[in-house]
């Protein structure tokens, strides 16, 4: 039985380009391929708990331009809900310029926000009762802060456990950490927040003290092709990451936090939710894009039963 979950917070086009090697400062690099298609973390992460199987609501915000069709077309196409998109009558949907190494897999990206950065007050009411009716609430970094503090403080008055994926990192306030059932930062955003530089278990523990401190129950940091460090109910290790061959890490973390989302609301602990998460961030480095790279529960149960 899968419990109710939201997801609160970016969605945006992403316009991707693949070539050789990324360019460094004022070089222009010819490309080899390109593709316009659905990301932003909110929706990415949505994407991957929706097609995980979970019953997901996201709650964001688009321009009413025809990059919106964009994301409305993919919702439709793979029959996620709809009712909680709001709409900003000036401002653009927002949009990622994203460039892949082709060697390497390892991408750069500028995400303009737009309508994303525009949530209020009313935005959140409209939202308000699914978030108190779901299990968990998934935030990111990619909208406006003063909203995302509003909804963390609505989900935990309402009992709701929140789960804050620090990406893209930006400061965060005492408040809005304090209570929070989990926090997901990859290494380099652990160390923006905490100062201590996650190269190993001992340095990764120390990093996640800093957010005991600050009142979080719970501490997941990802680690890339290493893994990911959990630190819950009372344990700490790392989890090695399956192996597999990338082809576009582009969303691996949202595929991971989509993920988790789904297998928290299923009742599995932490350290199963952190599996199953890997597993789906594992499937999606091996397909181009962000939210269209997410696999299907199917997809998710045959990966964990070829890999023990
Ligand atoms: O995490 C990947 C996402 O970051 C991309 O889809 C892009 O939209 C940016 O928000």
């Amino acid at each position: 039985m899968s419990q109710k979950v939201t997801v609160f917070g970016s969605a945006a086009v992403d316009l991707m380009a693949r070539a050789s090697h990324l360019p460094t400062a004022g070089e222009t690099v010819c490309g080899s391929f390109f593709t316009q298609g659905p990301g932003g973390k909110g929706f990415n992460q949505c994407a991957a708990a929706h097609r995980a199987g979970a019953d997901v609501a996201m709650v964001t915000k688009l321009g009413r331009d025809s990059l919106s069709h964009v994301t409305l077309g993919v919702m439709e196409e793979l029959g996620m809900r709809r009712d909680y998109i709001r709409f900003h009558d000036t401002a653009s949907t927002g949009t990622a310029l994203i460039m892949v190494d082709e060697q390497t897999s390892q991408n750069q990206i500028v995400v303009v926000p737009g309508a994303c950065a525009t949530f209020t007050d009313d935005d959140l009411a409209a939202a308000a009762q699914r978030i108190r009716d779901s299990a968990y609430l998934l935030l990111q970094l990619e909208i406006n802060q003063d909203a995302n503090e509003k909804a963390a403080a609505l989900a935990k008055q309402a009992g709701v456990k929140v789960i804050i994926n620090t990406a893209p990192y930006r400061p965060m306030s005492d408040e809005f950490l304090q209570g929070v059932y989990l926090v997901t930062p990859n290494e380099v955003e652990a160390q923006e927040a905490t100062g201590i530089e996650v190269t190993d278990l001992d340095s990764a523990s120390r990093a996640a003290r800093v957010f005991y401190e600050k009142g979080v129950e719970n501490v997941l940091i990802t680690l890339g092709a290493r893994g990911v460090f959990v630190s819950a109910h009372g344990r700490e290790a790392i989890l090695p990451a399956f192996r597999v061959q990338a082809v576009d890490t582009t969303g691996a973390g949202d595929a991971f936090n989509g993920g988790l989302l789904t297998a928290l609301a299923e009742g599995q602990d932490l350290w199963q939710a952190a599996r199953f998460a890997s597993a789906v961030a594992a499937l999606s480095v091996q397909k181009l894009g962000a939210a269209l790279s997410m696999p299907s529960r199917e997809e998710i149960d045959q990966f964990l039963r070829l890999h023990p």
